[in-house]
């Protein structure tokens, strides 16, 4: 029987536990243990220290994690991004590290609505906004989230745009979005962008002034995706010379006091990356996560293996 450990420091709907349970449980005859909310890194390596699998959100699995958990053979990080695992210990340690791409993007391209509308109603202060529709959309690399924000800003009326630098165009065409040659004609055509792109070493702090400067006046920037990708102390800076732009983001900056205190009716941040937090989203994401392990030990199955 295998041990199977769910650690969630933003924890599933309960519902989604109980789907998660009825799949090792019921369905493979397998144990679930359930680490939620915590708060320190000790409960954490506590708690892998004898479990066979893994279920995680953007729980940071480090080598030392890694190394405390013996028993340990996959982590599913129940989610698209995984920049939160250490994937060369991982393969170091013979740990097959998956996620599941496509489950909860819906969930994340309905925020990126949210706080777009938020934005340009100017954070509902009771002065007059303006309307998404007619608005130039440009969408920043075309995966599953991308794809859903298409689907959605056609409802909205918008005119919509896509870079992705490993998409072919045609695949965007098809979508019936306009592809365009480069991030930076993305920026300069488009009044509101919405991020999409994972961290990745060529990533990270790759949104700043060179492509956010480009931005028509009254620019929006909306962050579904990661922190890191952003060059904060260019931001800041392009902000102050350019008091027409806005940043609404779902990953709260390090920076965040600077921009908040700095940009008021400018910027936003969510307290928590909400995203991904629906009972739907959760339900997808966690139920593929428990069914990729159960595939995994039952017949190798390793279709979402994102390690070597
Ligand atoms: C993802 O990469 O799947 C999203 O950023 C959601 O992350 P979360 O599970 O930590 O909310």
């Amino acid at each position: 029987m295998a041990r199977i450990l769910i650690a969630t420091e933003k924890p599933f709907a309960a519902i989604a536990v109980k789907g998660i349970r009825e799949v090792v449980e019921q369905d493979a005859g397998d144990e679930l243990l359930l680490l939620e909310k915590y708060t320190d890194k000790n409960q954490l390596l506590d708690a892998v220290k004898d479990v066979d699998a893994l279920i995680i959100r953007s729980d940071k699995i480090d080598a030392e994690v890694l190394a405390a958990a013996k028993q340990l053979k996959i982590v599913v990080r129940a989610g698209a991004g995984y920049d939160n695992v250490d994937l060369e210990a991982a393969t170091t340690h013979g740990i097959c590290v998956m996620n599941t791409p496509g489950q909860n993007s819906n969930a994340v391209a309905e925020l990126a609505f949210g706080l777009m509308v938020m934005a340009v109603r100017n954070f509902y202060n009771g002065t007059s906004g303006s309307e998404l529709k007619g608005k130039k959309l440009g969408i920043h690399a075309f995966g599953n989230v991308g794809r859903n924000v298409a689907r959605i800003a056609k409802g909205f009326g918008m005119k919509i745009f896509a870079y992705d630098a490993f998409c072919p165009k045609q695949a965007i065409a098809e979508a019936g979005v306009t592809p365009v040659d480069s991030a930076e004609q993305l920026y300069e055509t488009c009044d509101v962008i919405s991020l999409h792109i994972p961290v990745t070493a060529e990533t990270k702090n790759s949104i700043g002034a060179d492509l956010v400067g480009r931005m028509p006046k009254g620019g929006l920037l909306v962050n579904t995706a990661r922190k890191e990708v952003i060059h904060e102390a260019e931001l800041i800076q392009l902000m102050e010379a350019r008091p027409d732009l806005k940043y609404v983001t779902d990953i709260m900056p390090v920076a965040h006091e600077e921009f908040a205190t700095k940009f008021p009716g400018r910027y936003f941040s969510t307290p928590k990356k909400m995203g991904a937090q629906t009972a739907e989203a959760n339900i997808n994401a966690g139920i593929a996560a428990a069914k990729q392990i159960e595939a995994y030990f039952k017949n190798g199955v390793e279709t979402f293996r994102v390690n070597k």
